[in-house]
């Protein structure tokens, strides 16, 4: 059984990598190892904000462990909200206010192609090693569907009909950033091993 601490004080993305874990590897929580300082985000990429999560955490345990973030890259406003999707409309990081202001942001734009990235930061015996997901697709006119976190009611991956908001876990497992970043994660423990 191999033991990581997931550097996340997100339960969404909790429960999202719970669903993706195989039975031979076993996620602890912040929470569960007793960890609740803040864990800051202070550079300008997704890659060195996810390398820092992780890194803080690395240093105050000394475990395996692995950290992710995500994204949300529309083309027609040059890559934005992007690594400063959560502060989007301020630093109450709510996700009303912010898919509101998005769409804002995007009357009148015909281009509505755009895509969620995550990047996850493993460390493992103290090194570390990164994984990207990407998940392409479209910003729709208007919020629809009540599951799921964040803008996940505003996006449409391709091959589907539905936001992220209207389906179940296992269907947005099959289309996203997170579990397609996680699934490389697995593929390299895996190797590993
Ligand atoms: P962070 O990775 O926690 O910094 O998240 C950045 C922003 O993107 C937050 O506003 C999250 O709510 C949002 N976000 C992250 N992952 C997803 C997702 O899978 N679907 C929708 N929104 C997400």
């Amino acid at each position: 059984m191999i033991e990581f601490i997931f550097a996340t004080h997100n339960p969404n993305k909790v429960v999202e990598i719970c669903s993706l874990l195989g039975e031979n590897m076993h996620i602890i929580s912040l929470d569960e190892a007793g960890l609740y300082e803040d864990i800051p985000e202070p550079y300008d990429t997704i890659e060195a904000n996810a390398g820092e999560k992780s890194s803080v955490i690395y240093r105050l345990t000394g475990k395996d462990c692995f950290s992710e973030d995500t994204g949300l890259e529309v083309d027609s406003l040059h890559g934005a909200p992007g690594v400063h999707s959560a502060r989007y409309a301020g630093p109450q990081k709510s996700a009303g206010d912010n898919v509101a202001l998005l769409l804002q942001n995007m009357l009148g734009k015909k281009d509505r192609r755009a895509q969620f990235r995550t990047v996850i930061s493993l460390f493992l015996h103290g090194q570390e090693y990164q994984f990207e997901g990407i998940s392409r697709g479209a910003i729709t006119l208007v919020p629809s569907g009540d599951n799921g976190f964040g803008y996940d009611p505003v996006f449409i991956p391709d091959g589907s009909d539905h936001t992220f908001a209207e389906m179940d876990l296992n269907e947005k497992n099959k289309f996203s950033h997170r579990a397609k970043a996680f699934s490389k994660l697995y593929a390299f423990l895996k190797e590993k091993s």
